[in-house]
């Protein structure tokens, strides 16, 4: 797959220790920054993933800040975005699984280099289950679009 990945400072060192395992794995990583362990805003480098993604340039995006909370809700102000952060494997499958999730987040304050890993190998290895969630995936997409899905 081809990926993007994107971080804010306190996700720097574990940007690099997913990058190199998501090419031991065989994939195409792009890494948009931060790489720096100055403080940085993360919006910013949620846009420069975010963008991309939804334009079709990538297959999805990685996104990693502090808790993965901030970085995923800037994603989310993106047309087309679904990003979802994770804390957990089981997770990280259902938010493809349901919820076709084109960005995965994480925080590297709140998770070892391990269960990241794991995390990032569950989102990629799942398949969308389409039918009922696809229909809840279009109400998200109306209610992004028209400010209602009512
Ligand atoms: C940065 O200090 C921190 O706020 C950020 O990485 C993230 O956790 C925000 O949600």
């Amino acid at each position: 797959m081809k990926i993007a990945i994107g971080n804010d400072h306190a996700g720097v060192d574990m940007k690099r220790e997913i990058m190199e395992y998501l090419k031991s794995l065989g994939h195409e990583v792009t890494d948009l920054g931060a790489n720096t362990y100055e403080k940085v805003q993360y919006p910013i480098y949620a846009e420069k993933v975010a963008h991309p993604v939804a334009n079709g340039e990538y297959d999805c995006g990685i996104l990693i800040c502090g808790t993965g909370a901030g970085i995923c809700i800037a994603a989310n102000k993106v047309r087309g975005i679904r990003a979802a952060a994770c804390s957990t494997p089981t997770t990280a499958r259902l938010i493809k699984e349901h919820n076709n999730a084109n960005i995965l987040c994480f925080g590297a304050r709140v998770l070892g280099i391990e269960v990241a890993k794991d995390i990032v190998r569950a989102y990629l290895e799942a398949k969308f289950k389409g039918g009922r969630h696809q229909d809840r995936i279009d109400l998200v997409s109306r209610l992004e679009e028209k400010g209602s899905c009512l």
